[in-house]
């Protein structure tokens, strides 16, 4: 088969397409023609060598698909040959063939576009895993969702509007803050412009947030352990703005019984994948199909302009996914 290969690590232009190995078959797994796949920061993490795919992944970029069924495995019992379906990767997506899991799999809705599709499963189960395993978000909580216009934050948005938080809060640059308000989004801090702590705290009375979505990790914990409220939750999802602390004052985190978890989905087990994916399923796929949820595409690209897609990423110009048809 054909797939994004690497040179070697290093910049865009390491990337190319080339011949390969497509995956082998096991009795549990289907194997999928990949029509579309999706770019997510860890791909460009990748490329630079700085984010090694966890034992047993495939090494090729690519964490999320959207395809058809063209073989299933001997023990098999969910799919059939030629049936749509969209999935989580720990690898392999830039490639026309993958092989996944059947209860990985999600099924594709009838009139739902493959490259819609392939814009879900990274960011909404992430986004999910968050709201729900880890904040255990209540209905009527506040949250304050960080890089609210990046993959994870429009898909966070709008789960949390759906899981019923009272008021959700973004930070992005200015130009992103009207899709974010699109999204749910009640309010929206111009981080360059603005101080997000005390933007939180007008917008919540002095009160602060009971949620914080983090990407920025060392840049923003002290205002971040300010901006929550009392039993508050900060989930870290990545380390954007570097991981050493100085001269933090964290008497906020036991005075306010504060919680902070760190979270990745990629090196989780088959079986967390496997009840995440299910839950997800229960909660999300009626919902994409009544409208109140909705994959959140910024471009698509054919993925002989895999180098192009990378840098506008790399550029941080995206709302939303940036989207690879395999043709
Ligand atoms: N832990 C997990 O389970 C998990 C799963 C998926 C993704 N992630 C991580 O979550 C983050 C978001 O992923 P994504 O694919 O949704 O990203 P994305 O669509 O590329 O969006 C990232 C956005 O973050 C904003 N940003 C703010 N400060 C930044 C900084 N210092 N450097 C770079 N960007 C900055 C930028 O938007 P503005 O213009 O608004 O600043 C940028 O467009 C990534 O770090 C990714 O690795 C973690």
């Amino acid at each position: 088969m054909r797939a994004v290969l690497l040179k070697e690590f290093g910049d865009v232009d390491q990337l190319y397409i080339g011949e390969t190995a497509a995956p082998e078959l096991s009795e549990y797994s289907i194997r999928v023609k990949v029509v579309a796949t999706a770019l997510n920061r860890a791909d460009t993490l990748q490329r630079k060598g700085f984010y090694p795919p966890p034992p047993g992944a495939s090494t090729i970029l690519g964490l999320e698909m959207a395809g058809d069924v063209i073989e299933v495995g001997d023990k098999v019992t969910k799919w059939n040959i030629g049936d749509r379906v969209l999935g989580l990767l720990a690898g392999g997506g830039y490639a026309e063939q993958v092989v996944i899991h059947e209860d990985i799999a999600m099924p594709m809705a009838d009139d739902m576009s493959y490259t819609d599709a392939a814009a879900i499963p990274e960011v909404f189960l992430t986004a999910f895993q968050a709201l729900n395993y880890l904040a255990d978000i209540r209905p009527s909580e506040q949250i304050l969702i960080h890089a609210g216009a990046s993959g994870v934050g429009t898909a966070a948005i709008q789960l949390a509007k759906a899981m019923g938080a009272s008021r959700v809060i973004i930070t992005a640059s200015k130009g992103k803050h009207q899709i974010c308000r699109d999204l749910g989004a009640d309010h929206t801090i111009d981080y360059a412009n603005q101080d997000f702590q005390a933007e939180i705290s007008k917008i919540t009375e002095g009160k602060g947030v009971d949620v914080i979505i983090d990407f920025l990790a060392a840049a923003y914990f002290q205002k971040n352990i300010n901006s929550l409220d009392f039993d508050g939750r900060m989930i870290m999802l990545a380390l954007m703005g570097g991981v050493q602390l100085d001269n933090v004052n964290i008497a906020n985190i036991l005075r306010k019984r504060i919680r902070i978890i760190g979270s990745t989905l990629r090196a989780r087990s088959l079986d967390y994948k496997k009840g995440l994916t299910k839950d997800f399923s229960d909660f999300a796929m009626k919902r994409f199909a009544d409208g109140t949820l909705t994959p959140v595409i910024d471009s698509i690209y054919s993925w002989t302009e895999v180098r192009e897609a990378h840098s506008y990423m790399e550029a941080n110009k995206n709302k939303g996914k940036i989207i690879l048809a395999i043709d």
